[in-house]
């Protein structure tokens, strides 16, 4: 958890009453999903080959966001927040599928400060757990209240296809030179934001909202979604490793094609025009001196500034659309707060 997160949970430490409607905040709603990763992880399965990376991954740790945003999205409506858990749980194990079988495809050693689980094990147990793990997310989602049921795996299927699909673009785009903005927001939309979306969708479907203001709350998590991710490009290059949890300057190591290189590319002109072109020619071969030379374009271009107002501008157009919920303010409070957070993270 960052200090950021620290900080949230400190100032809205108590569950909140405001006229008969509980209030659950981040640690509280952390805290019940933390029990439920706990049985999950401690259940004793064979093949142990299969299983042991499966309670590795999910005890790694991670910030939670899908599922506290499942639980927050729900107690917009409803304050029976447990009723949400299968959903919750259901999308932080999909989730933690997806970063399994991303790390093989990024060739990525580190995740939240420790191996991968390719790296750990090797593709093939990375490969399968990772296929279980999927399972496991339908066990959970099977859960919720039935009269809810066929809703809920209409937009699970919907977002797990659409993740599939923003994966193999982001590998596409990898051997492109000529990505488009529009491309790339199409990319991230796919890859990322749809999850964040369908979290806020599906909690609060589950919590009975109707359709407009479920939809609507899909629209704040599209559009904080994609702040999310040209951040994520952002930490990239810019974190701090050990707070980072991932290794800074994986995605200019395997060509990513990210925010920043997308408009670096566009700015780009003489000297710093060719280091970007051999960069993504793969001309250089020390990965180390790449990635410096890259960062040092990146800086000569104002990138991080450009990619800052990206982020404000998807932010500001998610809370348009948070606004637009029919809720009383108040209880938007929660969700509003960790947008805030979000956008400030380290990690
Ligand atoms: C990582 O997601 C994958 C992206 C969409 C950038 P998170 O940053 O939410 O990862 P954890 O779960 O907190 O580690
Ligand atoms: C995240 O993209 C998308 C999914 C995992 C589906 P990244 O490849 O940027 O995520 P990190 O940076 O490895 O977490
Ligand atoms: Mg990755
Ligand atoms: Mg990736
Ligand atoms: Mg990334």
């Amino acid at each position: 958890m960052s200090a950021d997160f620290k900080q949230l949970s400190r100032n809205t430490h108590s569950v909140e009453k405001t006229t008969n409607f509980m209030i659950y905040n981040y640690s509280q709603c952390l805290a019940i999903i933390q029990k439920e990763i706990e049985k999950l992880a401690t259940e004793k399965r064979d093949p142990q080959e299969l299983y042991a990376p499966v309670s590795y991954i999910m005890q790694l740790g991670g910030k939670r966001i899908r599922p506290v945003m499942v639980l927050y999205a729900h107690n917009l409506f409803n304050d029976s927040i447990e009723e949400a858990l299968p959903v919750a749980m259901a999308i932080e194990v999909f989730h933690n599928f997806t970063l399994v079988h991303d790390d093989i495809m990024d060739n990525a050693p580190i995740r939240r400060n420790q191996q991968t689980v390719h790296e750990k094990w090797n593709n093939n147990v990375a490969i399968l757990s990772g296929d279980a793990m999927q399972i496991i997310a339908y066990q959970y989602l099977c859960k919720v209240n039935p009269s809810v049921l066929k809703p809920m795996i209409d937009i699970f299927n919907t977002t797990a296809l659409e993740i599939c699909e923003g994966q193999q673009y982001d590998m596409n785009f990898a051997s492109r030179k000529d990505v488009t903005l529009p491309e790339y927001i199409r990319m991230i939309e796919l890859k990322t934001s749809v999850l964040v979306a369908a979290s806020l969708k599906m909690g609060a479907l589950c919590g009975g909202a109707s359709e407009k203001d479920a939809q609507n709350l899909y629209e704040f998590g599209r559009n904080l979604g994609l702040a999310f991710q040209i951040q994520d490009d952002y930490l990239d290059v810019y974190a701090d490793q050990e707070v980072f949890g991932k290794t800074v300057g994986g995605d200019i190591a395997e060509n990513k094609k990210t925010y920043l290189l997308i408009k670096a590319i566009e700015l780009a002109e003489g000297e710093d025009k060719n280091i970007l072109d051999r960069a993504i020619r793969n001309q250089i071969a020390d990965l180390d001196i790449k990635i410096e030379m890259v960062r040092g374009v990146y800086d000569n271009l104002g990138i991080a500034s450009i990619a800052k107002k990206a982020i404000e501008d998807y932010s500001n157009r998610a809370f348009c659309f948070l606004d637009a919920v029919n809720v009383d303010e108040s209880r938007k409070a929660m969700l509003k707060a960790m947008a805030v957070e979000l956008m400030k993270r380290e990690k």
